[in-house]
């Protein structure tokens, strides 16, 4: 994880890299960095810490004049977060500054025969090690910068984005990437390196992304050169125009930036239908589909992998595909699936769910089930990103940047997304009839007018949260449908309020939970009029005799359980294969209220990181 920036043009560049590292801080905030080159001196500024705790202490450090600069923050792997192992680290001689973004899993034994060759090392960290090797290679075989470091990534183990400046040649900067994003802003007479564009949208358009093992030199007056780290091929540089805007990466008069996703979802979801849901035709296009539909319907089974709330989001589709397509679906974390020897044939269909599209394990998961022959989907939010460009075809979810840590447009943009695909498969292998197909296809369209109405319930939630918000603990209950929307209910609560809570298919409570429930214990029961409501009432009772406190998500105008409840959050009435989507939102807002009352950082929680570009 960890977010790196750079910059070389003849702007001052501390204000474009601490704004820049601002907007990387969903990748890890531990601690940050920043390098400046004032055209004499490597000036090094670093803390524990946030990009904020960096800004108050950068002018008693350093002076901040300067046309090149590095900024990093962290997410650390090696070594804790200190002033020390925070980036940029610079080599002995103090020529050479890196950041880096990934793990160089040999550091050790590097570590090692440099140390004996004289080196010293003031940090735990593999970075440093990096830096090192490179300055070695550089003055021993007597290279240049570029070419050095092409040797000592030729010798290096593990993933990584890298940005290294050499005062001795200070119109360049050398990047390079495997395994983790880099992404290079082509201005005038300037550019920008950065981990995804956000840091450079206000200065350029025009953003170059390189691909897993390859470097670029970046050179003042020169176009971007680009080669393959492993045999020196030239690569024609892609020059891509983004689509990207300053009002999407900006809170826009919000406190949070979860507060201002979750009131985006009905627009996120509106996106993500746009131009493939086509109601008054009876139809829905998705191309990355259409082209591959003989794949999916002579597929014996699917298989969904994600990791996070994205695994979630592929539990509500196995409910959804299993439904209305009939066929059958695994759904496993992409960790589990890539370390177990999983049985993979060209018969299967995966379908790699992922916000980011960089999450390490997922992307692991997906060179295994392509090894294997099987025909690999990805389910993406951003656009170019390394799962989207590696799985055979797919579909973007069109949620807009997300920033927040805690995902939330991101989950229900995906479920959408994944209707559409089901409804897809079922209308082409006939196995959802006509009636039920075009209920849902119009049903879908609703979804976000149904959305605004739940977001109105924000004060009503925000009322119960003050009552709750000192809890230990809390159990999270729903079925069919509605089980996995427990288990994302949970995690948000645990992610960014630090409060215990466990998310259980409502049915498995006689069988361990209910040990937990006395009257200090509040349960979330998802409730719906549709599927399984009765059980859940004999659960809500259940409870209730147990004097646990319960907090019911009911349809509107529900009058059974409302009088069994301690409260009641009533959202509107859909298709129960929609229930998802409509229930998630008072969670989401639950947990956000709670946590902006308990004092903690809602949109950057501690030990998290948005996109974990790691094992
Ligand atoms: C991290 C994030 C989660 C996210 C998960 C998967 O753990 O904190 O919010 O759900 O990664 O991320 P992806 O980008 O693959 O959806």
């Amino acid at each position: 994880m960890c977010g790196i920036v750079g910059y070389i043009g003849n702007r001052q560049a501390a204000e474009i890299v601490l704004k820049g590292l601002k907007r990387l801080e969903y990748r890890g905030y531990d601690s940050a960095g920043i390098m400046l080159f004032d055209g004499e001196k490597l000036k090094v500024s670093k803390t524990k810490g946030k990009v904020a705790d960096l800004e108050a202490k950068i002018n008693s450090q350093i002076t901040t004049h300067g046309t090149v600069g590095l900024g990093h923050t962290r997410w650390a792997t090696h070594g804790i977060p200190n002033d020390v192992n925070s980036h940029p680290h610079l080599s002995n001689s103090g020529n050479l500054a890196i950041i880096h973004n990934g793990i160089i899993e040999n550091y050790d034994a590097i570590k090692k025969a440099l140390i004996k060759r004289g080196y010293v090392f003031k940090s735990d960290t593999d970075t440093e090690v990096l830096v090192n090797l490179i300055e070695d290679i550089k003055i021993n075989q007597n290279l240049k910068l570029g070419k050095a470091v092409q040797v000592a990534l030729n010798q290096v183990v593990g993933a990584y984005a890298i940005a290294v400046f050499d005062k001795t040649k200070p119109d360049e900067i050398i990047v390079a990437r495997l395994g983790s994003p880099l992404a290079i802003g082509v201005g005038k007479g300037e550019f920008f390196i950065a981990s995804d564009a956000s840091p450079f949208i206000e200065y350029t358009n025009n953003a170059i992304y390189l691909e897993d093992e390859e470097m670029a030199i970046v050179r003042l007056g020169r176009e971007v050169r680009i080669r393959k780290i492993e045999d020196d091929t030239m690569v024609t540089p892609y020059i891509q125009e983004l689509q990207l805007n300053l009002d999407q990466i900006e809170k826009g008069g919000y406190p949070h930036f979860m507060l201002k996703e979750i009131y985006e979802q009905p627009n996120a979801i509106t996106d993500t239908y746009r131009g493939r849901l086509l109601v008054d035709q009876g139809l829905i296009k998705m191309s990355g589909m259409d082209d591959h539909m003989q794949k999916f319907l002579n597929a014996k089974r699917i298989i969904i992998i994600g990791c996070g709330t994205s695994w979630h989001a592929g539990l509500v589709a196995e409910y959804i595909f299993e439904d209305f397509a009939r066929i059958p679906v695994e759904v496993e974390y992409a960790s589990e699936f890539r370390y177990r020897n999983p049985v993979i044939t060209k018969d299967d269909v995966v379908i790699a769910i992922s916000q980011s599209g960089e999450t390490a394990d997922t992307l692991a998961a997906i060179k295994l089930a392509k090894a294997n022959g099987a025909f690999v989907y990805g389910v993406c939010n951003v656009v170019g990103s390394s799962i989207a460009r590696e799985t055979h075809s797919g579909s973007y979810t069109h949620a807009g940047p997300e920033i927040g840590v805690a995902s939330t447009k991101a989950f229900t943009t995906q479920i959408t997304l994944l209707t559409l695909m089901a409804l897809r498969l079922a209308k082409a292998n006939g196995n959802l009839s006509e009636k039920d197909y075009y209920l849902h296809l119009q049903e879908l369209e609703r979804i976000p007018g149904k959305i605004e109405q739940a977001l109105l319930l924000n004060e009503h939630i925000a009322g119960l949260s003050n009552i709750y918000k000192s809890a230990s603990n809390f159990l999270y209950l729903g079925r069919g449908y509605n089980f996995p929307v427990a288990l994302e209910g949970a995690l948000k609560l645990k992610e960014i309020s630090y409060i215990h809570a466990e998310g259980y298919p409502a049915a498995e409570m006689k069988h361990g939970p209910i040990a937990l429930i006395d009257e200090h214990m509040p349960v979330v029961v998802i409730a719906p009029k549709q599927g399984h409501y009765d059980k859940v009432i004999s659960n809500i009772q259940e409870i209730k005799s147990r004097k646990g406190k319960i907090i019911a998500v009911v349809t509107e105008g529900d009058t059974q359980v409302k009088s069994l409840a301690d409260h009641i959050i009533e959202v509107p009435e859909t298709l129960e294969a929609f229930t998802p989507l409509l229930n998630t939102i008072p969670l989401q807002l639950l947990s956000y209220h709670i946590a902006v009352m308990r004092g903690c950082n809602v949109d950057q929680p501690r030990n998290l990181a948005k996109s974990v570009t790691v094992e």
